[in-house]
């Protein structure tokens, strides 16, 4: 943490605690000696003594540095592109039918239960897909889903139109600065009315091309398949503009998308790769969980050595079910059993906090 008490300030500049609080008043500041102030206050006092401050390095950074990539380490990797919108507009028809079609153009391997992240080769480029629910109750993997992508596909149904996760979905957007592509589903359905979807989007500020605006509009069908290709090559249109790249020849960083307790594997998570190359073997911290890899499964469920940026696997041998969101990082065993064990002391004070802080309202409470 960034604070220090009056006392410690005193201490470190070589002063009376006294002498530092008058200082503190003199700057509109009052405070007692044990009072906690401020990195940028602690700055402030320590200028008038001509002294430098620096914030501490917390154990953990110390124990996990950094990893900075030289740009021409950096090699292309694959657009991830995260599917939004309100409940049952066809987010998951829509990956469903573009993993079939893939299948179908000779893809190996089978379709396998349900996945909530994927890739596909399209004319020799890749596309990770992430499916996001629609339900209200899950605002969070929505944020999540935003903010670990490239893209974002918008998903509106043309029989029903702009709906409130729909309008959660263009927060999510915009909150994670993120370029994307309203797909216009169901248009299929007699009752379908793609006009509608644009003209309500355009109170969003959210205007087609064709209308002078610069929002990729894209009529499809989950059903009947009609307009999928169009929306895979304005995925691919987009995501060169950006020219993503990761350095591949480094330890793996990456994020959970989804994690289970298995009843014959244990803990597993869908981990997305975002830097480096994750390999069957490494050691992975996320929170104050632990991971020696023991197997990789892709998203067909076929066992994997490696995994590169950009690609979404199972992973097991976690010590628990690590938390969906979670940053996972691959490090040294030795240093990955620190950082946990860190972590969990962490978390340890931050319950006894919580608890002694219960039981002084519970004492003030019958006094
Ligand atoms: P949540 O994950 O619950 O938010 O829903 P979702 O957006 O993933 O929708 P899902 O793919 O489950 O589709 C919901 C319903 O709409 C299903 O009954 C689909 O069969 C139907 N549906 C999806 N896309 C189309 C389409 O293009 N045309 C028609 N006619 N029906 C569709
Ligand atoms: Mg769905």
């Amino acid at each position: 943490e960034d604070n220090i008490t009056v006392r410690e300030l005193a201490e470190k500049l070589n002063k009376t605690p006294a002498e530092i609080v008058k200082k503190l008043m003199e700057l509109g500041t009052m405070a007692s000696i044990n009072q906690v102030i401020d990195f940028d206050t602690a700055e402030i006092v320590a200028s008038l003594y001509e002294v430098k401050v620096q914030r501490e390095i917390p154990e953990e950074e110390k124990l996990l540095q950094e990893i900075v990539d030289d740009e021409s380490q950096l090699k292309p990797r694959p657009p991830v592109v995260t599917v939004m919108g309100h409940v049952d507009h066809g987010k998951t028809s829509l990956l469903d039918r573009i993993r079939k079609s893939n299948v179908a153009l000779g893809e190996a391997g089978g379709i396998t239960q349900h996945i909530g992240a994927y890739q596909v080769n399209i004319n020799d480029s890749k596309i990770t897909f992430i499916d996001t629910p629609g339900h209200e109750a899950f605002t969070a993997m929505r944020a999540r889903g935003a903010n670990v992508t490239d893209i974002v596909v918008l998903v509106v149904a043309a029989d029903d139109g702009v709906m409130p996760q729909t309008v959660e979905a263009i927060n999510h957007i915009r909150a994670a600065g993120v370029p994307f592509i309203v797909a216009v589903n169901k248009i299929d359905k007699p009752e379908a009315n793609p006009e509608r979807v644009m003209q309500q989007l355009t109170e969003y500020n959210i205007v087609p091309e064709e209308w002078g605006g610069d929002t990729i509009f894209v009529p499809v069908s989950a059903k009947t398949g009609q307009g999928i290709d169009n929306l895979l090559e304005m995925i691919l249109l987009v995501a060169e503009m950006q020219e993503l790249k990761a350095n591949p020849d480094r330890p793996a960083e990456g994020v959970v998308i989804e994690s289970k307790l298995d009843k014959g594997r244990g803990p597993v998570a869908t981990v997305l790769v975002q830097k480096g190359t994750l390999h069957v073997g490494d050691c992975l911290v996320c929170g104050s969980n632990m991971c020696k890899v023991r197997a990789m499964m892709d998203d067909k469920g076929r066992r994997v050595e490696k995994a590169l940026p950009s690609m979404p696997v199972e992973v097991m041998g976690w010590s628990d079910v690590p938390e969906a969101g979670g940053k996972v990082i691959a490090c040294d065993e030795k240093i990955a059993k620190q950082i946990v064990e860190l972590r969990l002391n962490e978390k340890k004070l931050e319950e006894q906090k919580k608890s002694s802080r219960v039981s002084l309202d519970e004492f003030f409470k019958h006094m």
